[in-house]
């Protein structure tokens, strides 16, 4: 249905990069109804997207990828000159991984993508950033187009930062809690208004802003969320040395609304491609503008995280009774979270690596990430089933919080271990259960022997 405030033609998408966050935002504008092409160097993921596969794991996108494709609104390509002939707005989601030796954000695909792009583009157009980039990078950005495109100020650059999770990509790219708009211009915002008309006309909160403030929000959120999972693990180590239960901590805090209960999880710590390396190029980027002073906190944040890998091989090699030498470990999950087979900066291979380094004879078992994490620890055995990782175990520790591990009967996961020693890395299984069934129980924050606290008789 056409009212005289549809334009005629809605604007072309182009999204370059088709990573995690590229990928899903190409097929879900694309299942909006919008014209896409996605863009990547890599001719293998172009190949595998075009023919309706996705190369990571993700609930739903699959479907939603042969949804797109069959509609004829989704394409792929490796060549700019199409992706620049093609788009009114042109969406770059290219990765912004930790620089080798350095806790910077390496910009190199970024930088490359505006420029392949910029100056290529000889009309009216859009660039939007939504990569997680350094503050000042969209105004760096807007430069480098302005000097390279034929079309020179014409082609404006705005940023989108990108708030979804893995494992709910599709969720938060359709539904999000929150847009923001970096611009610079009416039109650049009217531009954005355009392209996310579906999202925005169910009530989606929208904050325009400058493109310094839209950098720092992604920043600032990611920051946030990292410094509220250190602060448990911070009160778990004190619980450690206390005898107090970190979860009972957990879970009553978390009952104020003012702190509330998400990202309130302790465990072995966060992990994954955005957290880690975000909140470190956030501290250097600090650094740089001469304000580190205000994030200097965060070193402590991404410390204490560290400290929990540690202090869970501490545990296992405690329960191992002193030496990890010749102990055989099952290692339950490799991916950084449940629901991926993304293992960068991993919690749980780290911790793996480490029990192997001390001598443990290590069985990796992950419902979907042993392929990612075979090919960055080589030396590590993975097992293709979790019965077979259990097999003859000396210690199991849960390092990433499955299903599959939730859902295992302690009474027969306790027929195929030599001994019944379990270390909970996730605080995931129900302690009493195991208890029950005769295993020695123990997780990072909770006493090793359960607190005895006086039974309660209702009166009457
Ligand atoms: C994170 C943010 O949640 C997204 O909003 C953001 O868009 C994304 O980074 C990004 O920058 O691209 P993601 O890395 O997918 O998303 O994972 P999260 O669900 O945030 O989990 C991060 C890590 O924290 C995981 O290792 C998880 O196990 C850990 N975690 C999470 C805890 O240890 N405790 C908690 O209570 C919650």
């Amino acid at each position: 249905m056409h009212t005289e405030h549809t334009p005629a033609r809605r604007p072309r998408l182009t999204v370059i990069g088709t990573g995690y966050l590229g990928a899903t935002h190409a097929i879900c504008m694309a299942t909006l109804g919008f014209e896409v092409l996605g863009v990547d160097v890599s001719e293998e993921k172009i190949d595998a997207l075009a023919n309706g596969r996705v190369p990571f794991f993700e609930p739903g996108l699959p479907e939603k990828l042969r949804d797109a494709l069959d509609s004829g609104l989704l394409r792929f390509t490796t060549s700019f000159d199409e992706a620049a002939a093609f788009g009114d707005v042109h969406f770059v989601c290219v990765g912004t991984p930790q620089k080798a030796g350095s806790a910077a954000a390496d910009m190199q695909y970024v930088e490359s993508a505006f420029s392949e792009l910029a100056r290529r583009i000889d009309r009216p157009a859009l660039i939007v950033g939504k990569s997680t980039v350094p503050i000042g990078t969209a105004a760096r950005m807007a430069e480098l187009v302005a000097r390279l495109s034929p079309a020179g100020s014409a082609v404006e650059v705005a940023w989108n930062p990108e708030f979804l999770r893995e494992g709910f990509a599709v969720e938060d790219t359709l539904h999000p809690d929150r847009l923001v708009f970096g611009v610079s211009s009416a039109t650049a915002e009217a531009s954005l208004r355009e392209v996310f008309a579906p999202i925005l006309a169910v009530g989606t909160p929208l904050v325009v802003a400058d493109t310094a403030t839209a950098e720092l929000v992604k920043a600032a959120a990611n920051s946030f969320l990292a410094t509220k999972i250190s602060y448990i693990n911070a009160m778990a180590e004190i619980c450690e040395t206390t005898g107090a239960d970190v979860t009972l901590l957990a879970e009553a805090l978390g009952y104020d609304d003012r702190i509330g209960s998400r990202f309130l999880k302790p465990g072995l710590g966060f992990g994954g491609g955005c957290l880690p390396k975000d909140i470190r190029a956030f501290r250097y980027r600090a650094e740089e503008l001469g304000v580190g002073q205000a994030v200097a906190f965060l070193d402590e944040v991404d410390q204490i995280n560290l400290r929990r890998r540690s202090r869970t091989v501490d545990l296992v090699r405690e329960l191992a009774g002193g030496s990890l030498d010749g102990v055989r470990v099952a290692a339950l999950g490799a991916a950084f979270k449940p629901n991926s087979d993304d293992v960068r900066d991993a919690p749980a291979l780290d911790v793996a690596r480490m029990l192997y380094l001390e001598g443990a004879s290590v069985a990796v078992y992950d419902p979907e990430a042993s392929a990612n994490a075979h090919r960055v620890y080589p030396d590590l055995d993975y097992a293709d089933i979790l019965g077979d990782a259990l097999n003859g175990a000396d210690v199991v520790v849960l390092l990433t919080e499955w299903d599959e591990f939730r859902e295992m009967s302690p009474v027969s996961a306790a027929a195929l271990v030599t001994h019944r020693r379990m270390v909970d890395g996730r605080h995931a299984l129900d302690a009493a259960a195991y208890r029950a069934a005769g295993w020695e129980y123990r997780a990072l924050g909770r006493p090793s022997v359960p607190t005895a606290v006086p039974s309660y008789q209702p009166a009457g």
